[in-house]
């Protein structure tokens, strides 16, 4: 890469900490159901559509449903989730995040949101993050979940800057790969065990400024 000119963020995970209330939401539906629904089998629905979340919850527990039922579950769930969401303010913006994005700005860094969640704008508007989005591209925009690249893709489109001089930042193993067959480079947030595939693999967004990212992406 020659020039960073944009960053296209994931949401859940990497700039807000929506993880716990999406666990608390299917953990309730599970309860209901009568199988148990652990926290370890909650790191398989990120990044995952609430569709695709659904059907590993439902194997999880050994059921079966049809479509309408299922989106009679899928709805429940999604109420329960909304109530958490509702609530949030900034304090739940996660370390590094809002430091980040107006690094951004100083430096003229364009800057997108690419998420799968169909309740990104509540969110964004809770926490009082939305101002600092050129673009914002959601699941209510894509039909392909990732790691389909296209959130990534109407994102950089939307900011008109070719994914070439875009960098994604993701928590999830499914969106580094978008970001990947996206034709961008990617930070992952997290564990380098599960997002090894990233460019480069931080902690948390406290660990990234922008010398650091064109130290690691600028070579010419
Ligand atoms: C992703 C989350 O960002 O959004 C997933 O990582 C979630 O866990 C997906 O299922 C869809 O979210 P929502 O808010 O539309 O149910
Ligand atoms: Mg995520």
């Amino acid at each position: 890469m020659t020039e960073i000119k944009a960053c296209l963020f994931d949401l859940d995970g990497v700039l807000v900490d929506t993880a716990k209330y999406h666990y608390i939401a299917w953990k309730e539906l599970a309860d209901g159901l009568g199988f148990p629904f652990t926290e370890q089998d909650n790191e398989r629905l990120k990044g995952v559509s609430r569709a695709a979340s659904l059907n590993i919850l439902l194997e999880i527990g050994g059921l079966n449903f049809d479509e309408a039922e299922k989106e009679k579950l899928a709805e429940k769930k999604n109420k329960r989730y909304v109530e958490y969401i509702s609530a949030m303010d900034s304090s739940e913006i996660l370390p590094g995040a809002l430091d980040f994005l107006k690094e951004c700005r100083t430096h003229e860094i364009k800057v997108a949101l690419g998420s799968a969640s169909k309740n990104a704008m509540m969110i964004l508007d809770n926490t009082g993050l939305t101002p600092y989005f050129d673009a914002i591209i959601d699941g209510t925009h894509t039909s392909a979940a990732k790691p389909d690249p296209e959130v990534f893709l109407l994102g950089a489109e939307a900011l008109k800057t070719a994914p070439e001089h875009c960098v994604v930042f993701e928590d999830a193993e499914a969106g580094i790969e978008a970001a990947t067959r996206a034709g961008m480079v990617s930070v992952g947030i997290g564990s380098p065990e599960t997002l090894g595939a990233a460019t480069i693999v931080v902690n948390s967004l406290q660990q990234i400024n922008v010398a650091r990212l064109r130290e690691s992406f600028v070579s010419a």
